[in-house]
């Protein structure tokens, strides 16, 4: 039956990568050095915040034109679009969406990215949006660049989206990165590598959807988000079994 429940699997502690990742170099002082605490939720966390449709506006999606002044934003046109789904491949509503990326040439609209290539004066990099009751999302945006990053003698990172995700408290964001499919650059980011299960890697790339893309217009990339169990999506602040 297809909408029966699977059976139990117990969770794979394994295969989140050690906080401890020497080739991704800040990991060394960002990792903790003595026992975690644990801390009560405060109930702040546990009911807030709630997300309307009304606070978002109907362009907050669409980074080809929030943050355009007097032309396009330049590089490769895409949409970006998938479901959030739970364990059971259900659709999950009103999960805010919230993006941020480099422009075409690499290059991040933030005060601490001094990498030299330009600015594009037509986007911001950053949008935000509510999934549907069927759980989908969608965004257009500029394919990003690769970028260089002080890290060993010449790393670079593959193109690559970040996003987090709200539930329904301050307790429940999620945080990762959309790579895409076929990019030479993977297999050479310790980052995306810190993560061991090739397949945990592999359900972090987008896929090529041609049935979606517009002719003459934009590519499209399917990324579906598991919120969580065995074919969950890989984020960066939750652990698997936490
Ligand atoms: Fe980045």
């Amino acid at each position: 039956m297809e909408n029966a429940p699977r059976a139990f699997r117990p969770r794979d502690r394994a295969w989140h990568p050690a906080a401890w990742f020497p080739d991704y170099k800040t990991s060394v002082y960002r990792s903790p050095r003595l026992p975690l605490v644990s801390l009560t939720a405060t109930r702040s966390e546990l009911t807030a915040p709630v997300f309307g449709h009304d606070l978002i506006r109907a362009s907050d999606n669409d980074l080809l034109v929030n943050g355009r002044v007097d032309g396009d934003p330049i590089g490769p046109r895409i949409v970006l679009f998938g479901k959030v789904l739970d364990e059971e491949g259900r659709p999950v509503r009103n999960v805010l969406i919230e993006l941020w990326q480099a422009n075409a040439a690499g290059r991040y609209r933030h005060v601490n990215d001094s990498y030299l290539a330009p600015l594009d004066p037509n986007f911001w990099g950053v949008g935000r949006t509510l999934s549907e009751p069927d759980g989908s999302y969608r965004f257009r945006t500029i394919r990003p660049g690769p970028y260089p990053w002080r890290n060993r003698v010449n790393d670079w990172r593959p193109a690559h989206i970040h996003i987090s995700l709200w539930g329904a408290s301050l307790c429940q964001r999620l945080v990762s990165q959309i790579y895409f499919e076929g990019d030479p650059l993977l297999p050479l980011c310790p980052i995306y590598n810190s993560i061991p299960d090739p397949a945990a890697r592999a359900r972090l790339l987008a896929k090529l959807d041609m049935g979606e893309s517009l002719p003459h217009d934009t590519l499209a990339w399917r990324f579906d988000i598991v919120l969580r169990g065995p074919r969950q999506t890989f984020f960066e602040n939750k652990r698997e079994g936490a």
